[in-house]
């Protein structure tokens, strides 16, 4: 394998806290180049997955590569390789944003001038000109992660990781960040980014890794992991609690997807990928003498990707999925 292409190549990362294993084997590579999404929910291993390709961790088993540089053994040089996000958190907070770009790129090695035009750069880029000469503590939240990816920035790392760049940022801000993140990648920088959200991984990445309870549930490309998933997923309730087996049954052999149901709420949920078959599913269920109390199509959340990932089911699609029934998302380490 070509060691030059690729950004990121771990093998089997673990991180154990105490008796839980937080991060269980992950395997994780990312090409040069390339924006790479680490999705999963809260407390997945995401950011201990980062810190430990980042250094700022150490690994208890596996082992993992930056531009081919093992993290361990050669983490001097990881480190000049890589940008993480949040790292600077600690500036000052009586600085202003102008004074705290300046001092890292001094901290960096550049010089008094070189600092001065960097941080007014790197400002304008970050829409935080009118903000510079404020002082920090009067910075709003996004105004904060910006000014973080921005310092992050004056050494223009190869590669960056950003630790959930968007969550908490309000929907302008957010795509501005996106933008941003764009850009980095078409100068020449690779991005793995970590997210809770499925519509930035779909807007941002390349590739996609689904982490969950510190394994890599999913890896693939967003038009695999999509078809994995269906286009739209089904939502369902009985009006007699009963027959909410029945109901679930119907769906499964109708659809020819795992469910899932929700016995307190009497809701069952599934993916589908094709909305005809709403027609067939409603027919059966008449058919079967189970009336319904409630009956909707959505978009895929996140938990209907998991769901379908580490689902009971079948890992295949039904045999009536549309497009792209080629690709599908290789389902790993279940
Ligand atoms: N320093 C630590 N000591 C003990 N447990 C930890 C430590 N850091 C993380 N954990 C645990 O490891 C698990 C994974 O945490 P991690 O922060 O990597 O998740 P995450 O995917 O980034 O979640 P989030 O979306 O909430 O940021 C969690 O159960 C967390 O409580
Ligand atoms: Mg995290």
């Amino acid at each position: 394998m070509d060691r030059s292409g690729w950004a990121v190549e771990a093998q089997g990362l673990v991180k154990v806290f105490g008796e839980h294993r937080a991060v269980d084997g992950v395997n994780l590579n990312v090409r040069a180049g390339t924006i790479y999404g680490v999705l999963g929910p809260n407390g997945a291993g995401k950011t201990t997955t980062i810190r430990m390709l980042a250094t700022l961790l150490r690994p208890d088993g596996g082992s993992a590569r930056i531009f081919g540089h093992d993290v361990t053994k050669e983490s001097q040089i990881v480190r000049q390789l890589i940008g993480v996000t949040g790292q600077y958190a600690s500036v000052d907070e009586s600085l202003s944003a102008m004074e705290n770009l300046i001092i890292f790129s001094r901290l960096l090695g550049l010089s008094r001038t070189e600092s001065k035009r960097k941080a007014e750069s790197l400002l304008e880029e970050f829409s935080l000109t009118e903000a510079a000469k404020r002082p920090l503590k009067n910075f709003s939240g996004g105004m904060r992660r910006r000014l973080d990816l921005a310092a992050s920035l004056i050494a223009q790392p190869p590669l960056i990781f950003l630790d959930e760049p968007t969550t908490g940022l309000d929907p302008r801000t957010r795509v501005q960040m996106w933008e941003t993140i764009q850009k980095l990648v078409k100068t020449g920088s690779t991005v793995l980014l970590t997210t809770q959200y499925l519509d930035e991984a779909d807007q941002l990445a390349d590739r996609i890794a689904v982490i969950d309870h510190g394994r890599v549930v999913a890896e693939g490309t967003v038009d695999e992991l999509k078809a994995s998933v269906g286009t739209s997923s089904l939502h369902l309730s009985v009006l007699q609690p009963l027959q909410m087996e029945a109901a679930r049954h119907m769906v499964e052999q109708v659809l020819k997807v795992p469910t899932s149901a929700a016995y307190d709420s009497g809701k069952i949920t599934a993916p589908m990928a094709n909305t005809d078959q709403v027609t067939d599913l409603l027919i059966a269920l008449r058919e079967a003498g189970i009336p319904l109390a409630e009956m909707s199509v959505q978009k895929p959340t996140l938990d209907e990707v998991f769901l379908s990932i580490t689902g009971s089911g079948t890992p295949n699609p039904p045999a009536s999925q549309p497009q792209n029934q080629t690709k599908k998302a290789e389902v790993a380490n279940l």
